[in-house]
Parts: C-alpha cells; sequence; structure tokens
C-alpha cells in the first residue's frame, strides 16, 4: 500500500453525502418511474449504497464503458463493454457514476439514453473534479467536489487496484 500517499475524503464525509443525496433524489422522483443506471466497474459501490437510501421504488441496472485501461487520463474514446436490460423508454433514467473527470463518459452516456426515449436523463455522481472538465456536462446530483488529483476507493481504481478501499484516498504520482 506504500504508493497511498493520503485520505482525501472520509468513509464518513461519503457516508454523510450519499444519504443527503438519497433523500433528495426520493424527494424529487416521488410517484415516478425511476432507473439507477450505474457506471461499471467504478459506480457499483456508490450505487449500492445510495439506492439503499432512497425510499422510493425503484429499479436499476448496471452499464459498462471502457475504462481509461492502465492510464491515468481520458482517452476520449468511450466504447460500450455491456449496455443495460432494462427497457427506460418513458422513464426516469438517473446515471450513477464514481467521478465525473473531463465528463466525455457521461457525454456520451446522456446521449447514448436520450436516444432510447427516457422521460428524463439526470446525472449523479459520488466524486466531481470539475477542473478536468473538457466538455460542459449537467451534474443534477452533486457529491463531493474534489480537486485535480488521482484518487482510488470506494470503488475507484489504479490498474484494477484498490477499488475495495473504504475512503477515497490519493495515489502517489
Ligand atoms: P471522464 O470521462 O474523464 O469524466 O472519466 C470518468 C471516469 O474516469 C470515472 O468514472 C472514473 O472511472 C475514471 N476516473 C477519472 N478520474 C479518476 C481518478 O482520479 N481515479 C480513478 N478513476 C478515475
Ligand atoms: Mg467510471
Amino acid at each position: 500500500m506504500n504508493e497511498i500517499r493520503e485520505v482525501l475524503v472520509s468513509r464518513d464525509a461519503i457516508r454523510e453525502k450519499v444519504i443527503e443525496l438519497g433523500r433528495k433524489i426520493s424527494s424529487d422522483y416521488e410517484g415516478k418511474d425511476l432507473v439507477l443506471v450505474g457506471v461499471l466497474k467504478g459506480g457499483f459501490i456508490f450505487l449500492a449504497d445510495l439506492m439503499r437510501e432512497i425510499t422510493i421504488p425503484v429499479d436499476m441496472d448496471f452499464i459498462s464503458v471502457s475504462s481509461y485501461g492502465n492510464s491515468k487520463s481520458s482517452s476520449g474514446v468511450v466504447r460500450i463493454i455491456k449496455d443495460i436490460d432494462v427497457n427506460v423508454s418513458g422513464k426516469h433514467v438517473l446515471i450513477v457514476e464514481d467521478l465525473v473527470d473531463t465528463g466525455l463518459t457521461l457525454n456520451h452516456l446522456k446521449e447514448l439514453f436520450y436516444t432510447r426515449e427516457p422521460a428524463s436523463v439526470k446525472v449523479c455522481t459520488a466524486l466531481d473534479k470539475p477542473s478536468r472538465r473538457k466538455v460542459e456536462i449537467e451534474v443534477e446530483y452533486e457529491g463531493i467536489i474534489i480537486p485535480d488529483e488521482f484518487v482510488v476507493g470506494y470503488g475507484l481504481d489504479y490498474a484494477g487496484k484498490y477499488r475495495n478501499l473504504p475512503d477515497v484516498c490519493i495515489l502517489n504520482a
């Protein structure tokens, strides 16, 4: 673990934010047909936590997009590796991401879901690095804003490792 420099966002701070987001989503989508779409692999822990703070009936699925591989920066190319099985036509889609960085992934995913005639498409992210944005993207349910540091833990990996860390940590460059 000598690649880990420090804890940036503690598990307690994450938990507090997840509860707040869950409450807001539950009230905003009351009486609506909501589908959470988790972005694999990183989004699986956040989706599992968030879903349990949502008090209204909700469906969920996962989509898998190409990652950075073993690199620390986005190639800009987004490839769908595994699509969702749920039909989202007429439903409210909430994309659940671990982290918004350049915004390229979400930009692509939003466009993809809009072609499927949903009632709405919105975004919920656990973490956000707005200083790194390459495309403008609206994040309706904003998690914790972090500086431009490469982080791991809470679902986020580096070369496949560290997703299991309960805190969000900064990796040594
Ligand atoms: P974007 O398309 O640049 O916004 O990339 C978003 C995705 O890249 C996130 O969902 C993460 O999976 C990954 N990513 C971006 N920054 C980091 C980081 O600091 N650590 C680990 N993964 C990251
Ligand atoms: Mg991701």
